[in-house]
């Protein structure tokens, strides 16, 4: 996909999804999820999966660096980066995420990327088409 973002904005972001990574809490599953998102203010809001022994209380990285931005005050973004550890290609974020993160910028730039190097860039309108809001959103 075609994006306004930097090579460094993307460098950066992906580093500190990375960092987060490093973070996570996976003890069920070992898959280590890292997320940053670039807020409209110029931060970065990360966020890693943090699972539970039960299991369905587990939360994605995505979904925890949203929490985050939106308990600092930010609403708006231009890119998330997530970081996982796959064999095929970078992981996307799963259904639930996407829907979360159209909430608040449903033109999100998405870049998926793999610790060991590769990099996909994404949006979520392709993600997620014909999403789900409320008529007086
Ligand atoms: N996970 C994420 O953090 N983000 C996703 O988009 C998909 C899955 C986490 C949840 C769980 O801790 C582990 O990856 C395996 O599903």
């Amino acid at each position: 996909m075609e994006t306004t973002l930097s090579q460094k904005q993307i460098a950066e972001l992906i580093e500190a999804a990375t960092e987060a990574r490093h973070r996570a809490y996976a003890p069920y599953s070992h898959f280590l999820v890292g997320a940053a998102l670039l807020g409209a203010d110029g931060k970065t809001y990360v966020g890693c999966n943090v699972e539970n022994a039960s299991f369905g209380l587990t939360l994605c990285a995505e979904r925890a660096a949203v929490a985050n931005a939106i308990a600092q005050g930010c609403r708006n973004f231009c890119a998330l980066a997530v970081v996982s550890e796959t064999d095929n290609g970078p992981a996307t974020p799963c259904g639930a995420c996407r829907q979360v993160l159209a909430e608040f910028s449903p033109s999100l730039t998405i870049i998926c990327a793999r610790e060991s190097g590769s990099v996909r860039i994404l949006a979520l309108n392709d993600l997620l088409p014909e999403l789900f809001y409320f008529n007086d959103r």
